[in-house]
């Protein structure tokens, strides 16, 4: 009798005929009150007839009757989202793979959820496990594709997000990841031709056909490729950033040197020899430098590279290279950054709110308005056949040769490729149609300082940056 009953409600529910499917149900259950299924169906009528509350109802009873069916609580999970209760609707999708991981029906809507309220730490092992059962879909790879990013995995994320770039939603999520992987620099450095040739001239002074070259920072390749260009015999070159290695590696390729070089994803720092590479170098090429130089951990990587990774005897380009610091007054500039007068009253305290405070300018100060208020200074020149792994702290002693106001010290540098072949980052290169792709480095006094010629200043040199003691 009751499954009679049961057999008819169901057919009504599936009819549209939701009167006739309540009366079935609740005669059924009025035959066995304790019939978890019948609430089930029941409950199913109820929210399908807009009584949610009483579906609600008759779900919650079919799990206290039998709280190991998964169904009851798939059900309920469903309902319960449908009224927006989304962390009520997320336990019971929870309760219900936990009780049967094997069915795939409450994956879908848990991911959607948890896609939508960003919990993607949990999301992320049920998008994997819908794709290993063979449900992957556009959707999913785009959510698994955000998930990775989110959580900063982000060679997942691109694999991910690749394989449905179709989409523009997908475009933008890996444009995204571009954005915070590779830097504009990179772009500038690689149409920088003076830079590039003064590279290439070094390299092809110094690469014979006997040699093996470490090429450390790899970017497009280009510096690996001039070696290998330059008759080297071997160009082994790393890359720490994974996505930039994936990309030389197929420059590389295209460019026809994919058996010459060879393309290393990680940190030099953490290279071996032979694991990563089968013998030490006879030549380390790099080009590591920040705008101030050793920003970029140059200092550390050369000096790893020198002890780990280098022949005693082998060549290092750049060979050698020499900061200069200078204290500037740049008006225009600083008031990019800070407040000071204007028209006549004092909004310096808008610089407690600033978020440049203690800013270091990295661009071309001479697409800028400035002076030089001292001579520039060099620092002890760097050999880095021998340099130390991080700068050594020093004070110097700056005599102004100008009055004004100093808005901030500047530092800019010369790097020697060979005995022969120097580039340099002077503020007199910011105008020429072939400027240097790096700018010069400025840190910006939050309080300018008006001085007099003749005055002296003390200034102090860190590893990080330099400031007026
Ligand atoms: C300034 S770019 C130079 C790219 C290319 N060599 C060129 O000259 O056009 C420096 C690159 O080196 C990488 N890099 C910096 N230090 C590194 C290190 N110690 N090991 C591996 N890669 C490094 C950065 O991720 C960046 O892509």
């Amino acid at each position: 009798m009751i499954k009679s009953l049961m057999d008819w409600g169901i057919h009504c529910l599936q009819a549209g005929n939701l009167q006739g499917a309540l009366h079935s149900f609740e005669q059924a259950l009025w035959l066995d009150a304790n019939y978890a299924e019948g609430y089930l169906f029941l409950g199913l009528a109820q929210q399908q007839s807009g009584d949610r509350q009483s579906a609600q109802q008759s779900f919650t009873k079919a799990i206290a009757l039998n709280p190991q069916d998964a169904r009851f609580y798939f059900y309920r999970g469903e309902l319960y989202r449908q009224q927006q209760a989304y962390h009520q609707a997320i336990a019971d999708y929870r309760q219900a793979i936990a009780l049967k991981p094997d069915w795939s029906e409450p994956y879908s809507p848990l991911g959607e959820l948890l896609f939508q309220m960003g919990n993607f730490p949990e999301l992320i092992p049920i998008l994997e496990a819908l794709d290993r059962a063979g449900a992957g879909s556009d959707t999913l790879y785009f959510q698994l594709g955000v998930a990775y990013r989110c959580t900063n995995q982000i060679d997942l994320a691109k694999q991910n997000l690749e394989r449905v770039a179709h989409l523009p939603s997908a475009r933008l999520e890996l444009k995204e990841i571009y954005r915070q992987k590779v830097m504009d620099w990179h772009f500038w450095m690689m149409n920088d031709a003076v830079r590039n040739q003064a590279y290439d001239l070094a390299l092809q002074e110094l690469v014979t056909p006997a040699s093996t070259v470490l090429d450390i920072g790899t970017g497009s390749g280009l510096l690996a490729m001039q070696s290998a260009r330059a008759g080297a015999k071997q160009v082994f070159t790393c890359e720490m950033e994974p996505i930039i290695a994936e990309m030389a590696e197929k420059i590389i390729m295209r460019n026809g040197y994919r058996q010459v070089i060879k393309v290393i994803t990680g940190d030099s720092n953490l290279l071996q020899i032979p694991q990563d590479i089968p013998e030490r170098a006879d030549i380390l090429v790099t080009e590591t430098f920040g705008a101030w130089l050793p920003a970029e951990g140059a200092l550390q990587t050369i000096y790893h590279a020198r002890q780990h990774l280098l022949k005693p005897e082998a060549k290092i380009i750049p060979c050698a290279g020499v900061m200069y610091v200078v204290l500037l007054e740049a008006a225009e500039l600083h008031g990019r950054y800070f407040a000071g007068y204007s028209s006549g009253f004092d909004l310096s305290w808008f610089n407690h709110i600033s978020p440049y405070a203690d800013y270091k300018f990295i661009g071309q100060i001479g697409q800028h308005e400035y002076r030089l208020l001292t001579e520039p200074v060099p620092l002890p020149r760097l050999d880095f056949y021998h340099a130390p792994p991080q700068l050594p702290e020093l004070h110097l002693e700056l005599e102004i040769t100008n009055s004004g106001t100093i808005h901030g010290i500047c530092s800019w540098f010369d790097l020697w490729l060979s005995d022969r072949h120097m580039i340099t980052t002077h503020p007199d290169r910011s105008l020429a149609h072939n400027a240097p792709s790096y700018g010069q480095w400025v840190q910006l006094l939050e309080e300018p300082l008006t001085v007099e010629a003749g005055d002296t200043k003390e200034l102090k040199v860190t590893p990080d940056g330099c400031s007026l003691v």
